[in-house]
């Protein structure tokens, strides 16, 4: 008989992925999704989608009935202009609702997406997963909340339990990448400061591999995982394969970082006594002065997970991805 998992996320595009891969590899997947979503992609695979919200503990219950895995990859993420309280209504309070109702379902194993976010700056990079925490705004708060409530949930509960934490994610499906991708394909980008931090992504495909290997392997029950991909580059390596991608110079132009600091302090003064969000601030400013590099030797060595595509090669399928679509 199949295995039946439970995808949440699935219309988002991690999950989506993962939910496709699964499915593939002959899994009885069900879907929950948000009531209004377009659920034909998944439908057309042959993906049972049902519909819950994870703020909602009893529309909950109908998805887990019969699950052996749950695989929780949704999140409050890319939303803007909602309040802060839902990050946490959703990263915290929905992962609770959903584990309950798993506990109480029977469900065997319990993956939960977390983010090396909730680790923030990294200070002596790469970092390991036993590093401290250090999150740097709310929606790193909260899944730094969503993350301890769930490894003090399976202890408590005895449930065989897992929690990744991804990299940054990109590939065909997904938008948050794309500004940069548009900013050095139109010759606009700028590096702000000298370039050399450090810069860790992971290709969704190769993702997706070690969020299943985390469902599937005895050797992960109980434990934390980063997963990324195999390289991390400086910002000046990132940009200039993504302009070799695109086939276009590689952008020469920089900016001092400090006048920008000073502006964006200045936004934030003008701005938030008027309640408007600053066109710029130091948080934006992350990008381009924070380190974020990560070291998987640890899912490489308990789970055997190996990313296969390197960064160069997934850029290029992302831009190809990005050019069908007509968003490049
Ligand atoms: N993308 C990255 O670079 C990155 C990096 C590290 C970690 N992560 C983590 O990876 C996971 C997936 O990220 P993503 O980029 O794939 O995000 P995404 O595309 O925004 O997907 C998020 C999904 O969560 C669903 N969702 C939101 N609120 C919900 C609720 N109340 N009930 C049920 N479902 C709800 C969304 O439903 P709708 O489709 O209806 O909106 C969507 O399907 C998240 O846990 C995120 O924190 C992402």
């Amino acid at each position: 008989m199949k295995k039946k998992v439970l995808v949440t996320g699935a219309t988002g595009f991690t999950g989506g992925h993962l939910a496709e891969e699964l499915k593939a590899r002959n899994y009885e997947v069900i879907a929950l999704s948000l009531p209004n979503q377009d659920k034909t992609k998944l439908e057309k695979l042959g993906i049972n989608v049902v519909i819950g919200d994870l703020t909602k503990k009893d529309t909950l219950l109908k998805a887990v009935e019969g699950v052996d895995t749950v695989y929780h990859i949704a999140a409050i993420f890319r939303e803007q202009d909602v309040p802060h309280q839902l990050f946490f209504d959703v990263n915290v309070g929905g992962t609770k609702n959903l584990l309950e109702v798993a506990r109480d379902a029977g469900v065997r194993r319990f993956v939960h997406c977390s983010t090396v976010g909730v680790q923030g700056e990294i200070k002596n990079p790469p970092a390991v997963e036993t590093d401290p925490y250090g999150p740097g705004d709310y929606y790193q708060q909260s899944k730094v909340e969503g993350e301890q409530l769930a490894l003090q949930f399976f202890k408590e509960n005895e449930m065989e339990g897992v929690v990744f934490r991804p990299v940054g994610i990109y590939g065909p499906g997904d938008t948050r990448f794309l500004k940069i991708f548009k900013f050095v394909h139109n010759g606009k980008f700028r590096m702000i400061g000298n370039g050399e931090v450090l810069y860790h992504l992971t290709f969704v495909k190769d993702l997706v591999r070690g969020i299943i290997l985390c469902g599937e392997k005895p050797e992960a029950a109980g434990e934390l995982f980063t997963l990324g991909g195999n390289e991390y580059v400086t910002l000046n390596e990132y940009i200039k394969a993504l302009a070799e991608v695109l086939e276009v110079p590689v952008p020469k132009k920089r900016v001092p970082l400090f006048p920008v600091w000073v502006a964006a302090v200045a936004c934030e003064a003008l701005c938030y006594p008027l309640r408007v969000k600053p066109p710029l601030y130091r948080r934006r400013l992350d990008f381009f002065t924070k380190d974020r590099a990560f070291d998987i030797s640890k899912a490489k060595r308990l789970l055997g997970y190996k990313p296969q595509v390197p960064l160069k090669e997934g850029l290029k399928i992302t831009a190809e991805w990005y050019k069908e679509n007509n968003y490049l």
